[in-house]
């Protein structure tokens, strides 16, 4: 007998509790495009509408385009490779499930542990994110909010252009015009309680469980591409008309690097395709919906290809564009794309920008937080942490506790500590997910290559080496700060599995017991 920090949840089990909560009883009512639609709608968020400007300014300049192209490759390798997986295990609960069933208990813990970062963090990002286009659009309707209470703890604002901006971001700017910062009117942030309402508004929505209407989501979701799509129509005819304005702003396109790794040059474009890598997660939500989708094995790996292939034609098209339209020194602020459509003085524009902008992040907060829930919801009921955490409500049928500490937890999250930070850690536990699901895929086709499988990823062992070796330079071009706070979070995770999950897991009790014969994913070490 292996370790039992190896042990395997058997497949019938996952099957049966899946049908236990209504999940095999799910209509299979959507085709490749409804798939993409969903993929799309959980990938454009604030890693466009924010972080593309940030990495832009402080990493890659105009080559934040070839940080696009890169991330959208890893990207890619992982997609194929989360499509084998969700056609195997077609079950909502996403790599926790698929680490559970083939590659054990240790390993199902570390991408539950690591999940919340994606989710968790995740959600806290967008609400950071969100917060910068909610208050901008709050000030252009004359609603104007203290500035201590817009920005993180300690974050220094001024006064410019009739906007409370964080001064960090205008120091380039303000030195190239000449204008001494000190001479404007300061205040220190305290916290930002913009993005605190969203997330508890957000977590109000979850608990009382208002019925997700898939009618609201799509017209979402058709609202956030129109407004990317109007960007680019817009900036791309700024563009045509000031040709040598935009050229001169693409130059130099790779600036030099300042000596530093990350800071510009060949280092900063992979740091900027480590950072902006945020705004393509979110398409393994595709792999969620295998259950309700026609035909699983068609159309799993076109909604997750697919949604990923036209976002990285988009985010492609804006970053060119954003830092054609504005130097790309000047995008280092909440609501880049906004200032964007500002210069090309469309005067509607950026109204519909941040509209968009505020509908559209609020959408990704949305599923980010019901996937969190969702994982602690799974892990509850293996008995890897504790009954709260999986209790539901009676009347409101929704896992209220977990989705109430979750929210609590998130909303401090957002409110303290800054965009870039959140979503460095987003990225680095993500890749880290990525790294696990393309081995899982590896290792099983070796251990199991009797189990049926409706897709299979191309070219085993090829892509998901290349997915794991291109997530691990990803991973090695965040700052070491990142890794850090990796560790030492995977490190909590480790003694929280040591000191309860490994005496309360039920799936060692259940190993103990045979499983039946026809079960092709059963028994402790069933694959190792
Ligand atoms: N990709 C999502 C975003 O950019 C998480 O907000």
């Amino acid at each position: 007998m292996g370790s039992p920090l190896l042990a395997t949840k058997p497949l019938h089990v996952i099957m049966q509790e899946a049908s236990d909560t209504g999940e095999m009883s799910l209509r299979r009512a959507l085709g490749p495009i409804n798939l993409i639609t969903l993929g799309i709608g959980a990938i454009i968020g604030a890693g466009i509408f924010v972080l593309t400007g940030q990495a832009a300014a402080t990493s890659a300049g105009p080559a934040i385009v070839i940080s696009f192209v890169l991330s959208g490759i890893i990207c890619a390798f992982a997609g194929l490779c989360y499509a084998e997986f969700a056609s195997l295990i077609p079950i909502a609960g996403s790599a926790y499930t698929y680490g559970y069933a083939t590659l054990g208990e240790i390993f199902a813990w570390i991408i539950g542990w690591d999940l919340i970062l994606e989710y968790a963090f995740g959600a806290a990002t967008v609400a950071s994110g969100w917060s910068g286009y909610a208050v901008s659009l709050l000030d252009d309707l004359g609603l104007h909010i203290g500035p201590q209470w817009i920005a993180t703890p300690g974050a220094e604002m001024v006064y410019y252009k009739g906007h409370w901006t964080a001064l960090a971001s205008l120091q380039q700017t303000m030195s190239s015009a000449g204008i001494d910062p000190t001479k404007l009117p300061h205040a220190t942030g305290i916290v930002n309680l913009v993005a605190f309402a969203a997330i508890a508004a957000a977590t109000f929505i979850l608990i009382v469980g208002i019925r997700e209407s898939a009618n609201f989501n799509s017209a979402v979701v058709i609202l956030k591409v129109a407004v990317v799509l109007v960007f680019i129509a817009v900036a791309g005819a700024y563009v045509l008309e000031h040709r040598s304005l935009a050229a001169s702003h693409w130059h130099p396109f790779i600036p030099p690097n300042s000596g530093r790794f990350g800071d510009f040059g060949l280092s900063g474009v992979a740091r900027g395709a480590a950072v902006i890598f945020f705004a393509y997660i979110g398409f393994d939500a595709v792999s969620t919906a295998a259950q309700e989708a026609k035909n699983p094995q068609r159309d799993m790996p076109i909604g997750i290809i697919g949604s990923l292939v036209i976002c990285t034609l988009l985010y492609i098209l804006v970053s060119g564009l954003l830092t054609a339209v504005v130097p790309y020194t000047d995008l280092d602020v909440s609501a880049p794309v906004a200032i964007a459509i500002d210069v090309t003085g469309v005067r509607w524009g950026s109204l519909l920008v941040k509209s968009g902008a505020v509908l559209g992040l609020g959408s990704v907060m949305l599923v980010m937080l019901l996937g969190q829930s969702r994982v602690f919801y799974s892990m509850s009921r293996d008995g890897l942490l504790p009954k709260w955490a999986g209790a539901i409500h009676r009347r409101f049928r929704t896992p209220w506790i977990s989705s109430l500490v979750v929210g609590i937890a998130v909303a401090a999250f957002a409110s303290l500590i800054p965009i870039g930070d959140l979503a460095v850690l987003v990225n680095i536990g993500t890749l880290l997910a990525f790294v696990i699901v393309c081995a899982g895929v590896w290792i099983l086709r070796r251990k199991r290559p009797d189990i049926p499988r409706p897709f299979k990823t191309p070219l085993v062992p090829l892509v998901p080496i290349l997915g794991i070796v291109t997530s691990l330079a990803a991973m090695l071009s965040l700052p070491a700060k990142t890794w850090w706070r990796l560790l030492i979070w995977l490190g909590i995770g480790l003694l929280v599995y040591f000191f309860y999950g490994r005496t309360h897991s039920k799936v060692r009790n259940l190993s103990l017991t045979a499983a039946p014969e026809s079960d092709p994913v059963a028994g402790r070490n069933a694959l190792l």
